[in-house]
């Protein structure tokens, strides 16, 4: 390997004037060089590893780029105020109250099926609900509600996956089943009282990704979620991540939006939509420019219920159509300060 080599090459240049002996650490000159030596090709023998770890991370392992939520599509013009702030600021003011429920029925991905290995615990949240995804010892993904029933714990913060299929608190040990969400086991007692359960959520897993089903009758799944075949040809080299803050049919409606292809889009670096001897790397450039164009407008945007459109833009008022088919009575909204309800329920806290 280069670099060990290289590395080796400056060790043993360093060995010859005998820095320690000089420094009046080792008497013996000759032990003093040996030992530089050996401290040098040990640590020659680390930086070769981690150089070539970082090397081979570089080229083989997927490319994941997360953006913070104010690293895109946010324009301010008061240098007294942080970008943060700005974004804050321009979530509070953006007009909320007439936009459709927030949480649509139908599956979710949350998390990719390699970031979860077997017996291992995740916190994520979606849809205002705190959950703790696991991966049992046979390889099944379990998705349950965090807050313990006993105290509150957070089972997904410290809690292990036990047994073949069991989560177990952080705090006193208590062990939930994944598959029924029954209390199993309480270290301390004789007595496990049967009617302590966690709530469990469908849950699948289809080309690579962890899915929820969320139905906010807590109906049952009502279709799967279907294999893209095509996907089977791919290898995942990586993919970049944004936060938007923008109403979730939001951004299916951009696939139905014609019009704003040809004024918001207009091309970058040659033509963005047809360009048949591109180079990866120059696609992907194109690509992310015009998805961070679209960012700009959801993040900046509001949810108009009754948007004016021409003739032409009928694809869009399909699609509103057909989305609605996502939504139920009782689906979740939020008033006019950003807070969820739920319109036909008194009230969703049980505590
Ligand atoms: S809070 Fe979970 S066992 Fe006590
Ligand atoms: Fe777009």
């Amino acid at each position: 390997m280069i670099t060990s080599y290289l590395i080796a090459s400056v060790g043993t240049a360093f060995c010859s004037p005998n820095l320690l002996s000089w420094l009046g650490f080792i008497a013996d000159e000759s032990s003093a060089t040996n030992v530089a030596c050996v401290l040098f090709n040990v640590l020659a023998a680390i930086l070769t590893v981690w150089l070539t770890a970082k090397i081979y991370r570089i080229l083989f392992s997927p490319l994941d780029l997360y953006r913070g939520a104010n690293s895109v599509g946010y324009v301010h013009h008061d240098s007294r105020i942080q970008t943060a702030q700005a974004v804050k600021d321009a979530q509070k003011r953006k007009k909320i109250g007439n936009s459709p429920p927030v949480f649509p029925n139908g599956w979710f991905r949350v998390l990719d099926s390699r970031s979860l290995e077997k017996g291992r615990v995740k916190s994520v949240y979606v849809f205002g609900t705190q959950l703790a995804v696991f991966r049992n010892k046979r390889g099944t993904v379990r998705i349950v509600d965090a807050y313990c029933p006993h105290l509150g714990a957070n089972l997904a913060v410290g809690g292990k996956v036990v047994n073949s299929d069991c989560l177990e608190c952080p705090f006193h040990g208590w062990k939930f089943s994944g598959e029924t969400g029954k209390l199993v086991d309480v270290p301390y007692s004789q007595k496990v009282p049967s009617f302590v359960s966690i709530s469990t959520w469908p849950c699948c897993e289809v080309n690579g990704f962890i899915y929820i089903w969320h139905h906010c009758d807590k109906a049952e799944p009502q279709w799967r979620v279907p294999e893209a075949e095509l996907l089977k040809d791919f290898k995942y080299v990586g993919r970049t991540e944004h936060i938007v803050h923008a109403h979730i049919q939001d951004i299916p409606e951009n696939g139905a939006d014609s019009a704003h292809l040809s004024h918001l889009h207009k091309p970058v670096i040659g033509s963005d939509v047809e360009q048949t001897n591109d180079s990866f790397l120059n696609y992907l450039i194109r690509h992310g420019i015009q998805i961070e164009r679209d960012i700009l407008m959801w993040n900046n945007k509001t949810y108009l219920k009754k948007p004016v459109l021409m003739k032409e833009e009928s694809a869009l008022a399909k699609h509103r159509r057909w989305y609605q088919q996502f939504y139920s009575e009782n689906s979740p909204r939020l008033d006019d300060q950003g807070n969820l309800f739920y319109p036909n329920k008194a009230d969703v806290t049980d505590w």
